[in-house]
């Protein structure tokens, strides 16, 4: 598909950023090799964005298919690459850039993002339940320092934008208060079942991008990342209402939503079928704008990734983590 058809958002320095990108996080369902299978089969589909984290446990892997897809002749300058730092790393974001850069094969980053704003150690895959003995409540004078290793990163070319990622609105204006480079993105839970209004209004209206992950409600997740609580976006009867009136299916209605709101969703997908729908849909036959509201009128307040191992102290509830009374907790 051409991708000269994606949509794209422009930052507010100016660099255009594909409004839709490829997840990278295979969790327990995919391994890496089926990930970098996914990755190089989606850029040759079109696809121009990269969501990638060191923590997803593959970026040596997608470094070995983007050497494929350079030899085929992408330009590096097409790309559009995001990395982040895991949480027990945010006293050493350049050693840890350099790897993820080191593994991707790449000599900079489009984006660099600070995939949590607590700095825990817990292991990858365990059970929410676990609980970190070093886990702290978010300290801003940490996160400065962190960030301020962020901008160097920026000084020295390794990086060509920062943003941020699980952040709240009281976090985010301290943030944006002291930060020397302000984020260019907040990357943020986002589907139609999680609008999060909010933040959502919040991070546009100060020029910072809002990039929606879990966008189609991920429904592929592990078991022990679900609660009986949690809705499911794509059996929600107004998505099903509208996928079955455009026979597509309910994840392409999930993401033409989410493009055209103004977030950029990062759908995670291995099948080729499904990540060249997901491409094609944000590009053809825009949602009504009674569509738009039908959608706009079915949050659940229902979020997916909770962040239960951040939990700092005994009998604390994992909303605490994101500051509901606007005040962040101590
Ligand atoms: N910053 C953060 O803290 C954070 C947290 C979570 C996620 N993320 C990022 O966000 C990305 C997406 O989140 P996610 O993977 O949890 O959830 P998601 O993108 O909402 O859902 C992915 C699931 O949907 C299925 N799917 C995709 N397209 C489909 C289609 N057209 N029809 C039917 N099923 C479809 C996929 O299965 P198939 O593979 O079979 O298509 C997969 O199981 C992650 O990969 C990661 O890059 C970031």
């Amino acid at each position: 598909m051409a991708n000269e058809l994606v949509p794209q958002r422009r930052l507010y320095t100016g660099a255009l950023m594909p409004a839709i990108g490829l997840g990278t996080f295979g969790s327990d369902h995919a391994t890496p090799p089926e990930v970098a299978a996914a990755v190089k089969g989606a850029i040759l589909a079109g696809y121009r964005h990269l969501d990638c984290a060191s923590v997803y446990g593959n970026e040596d892997c997608i470094g070995a298919a983007l050497e494929g897809v350079f030899s085929l002749g992408i330009r590096r300058e097409d790309l559009w690459v995001t990395s982040k730092v895991w949480n027990d790393r945010h006293g050493d974001v350049i050693a840890s850039c350099r790897k993820s850069l080191a593994d991707l094969r790449l000599e900079y980053l489009d984006m660099y993002l600070v995939h949590w704003p607590f700095p825990n150690f817990h292991p990858p895959g365990c059970s929410v339940d676990a609980r970190s003995p070093d886990a702290r409540p978010y300290i801003h004078e940490d996160f400065m320092k962190t960030w301020r290793s962020m901008e160097r990163l920026v000084e020295l070319g390794l990086a060509r934008h920062i943003g941020t990622s699980n952040m709240t609105v009281p976090k985010l204006k301290l943030v944006l208060r002291d930060a020397a480079v302000k984020p260019a993105v907040n990357e943020m839970e986002l589907h139609p079942h999680f609008q999060q209004p909010a933040l959502f209004d919040f991070v546009r209206a100060n020029g910072v991008e809002p990039i929606g992950y879990c966008p189609i409600g991920s429904p592929g997740r592990p078991e022990r990342d679900r609660t009986p609580a949690d809705t499911v976006d794509i059996e929600d009867p107004v998505i099903v209402e509208i996928a079955r009136r455009r026979a597509i299916h309910p994840a392409e209605v999930c993401l033409k939503w989410a493009v055209q709101r103004g977030q950029t969703p990062i759908p995670f997908s291995t099948n080729p079928r499904n990540y060249l729908a997901n491409l094609r849909c944000v590009t053809t036959d825009p949602l009504t704008e009674a569509e738009m509201r039908a959608i706009a009128a079915i949050d659940r307040n229902c979020r997916l990734i909770k962040g239960q191992v951040f939990l700092w102290k005994e009998n604390q509830s994992w909303e605490d983590l994101w500051d509901p009374d606007g005040e962040i907790k101590a």
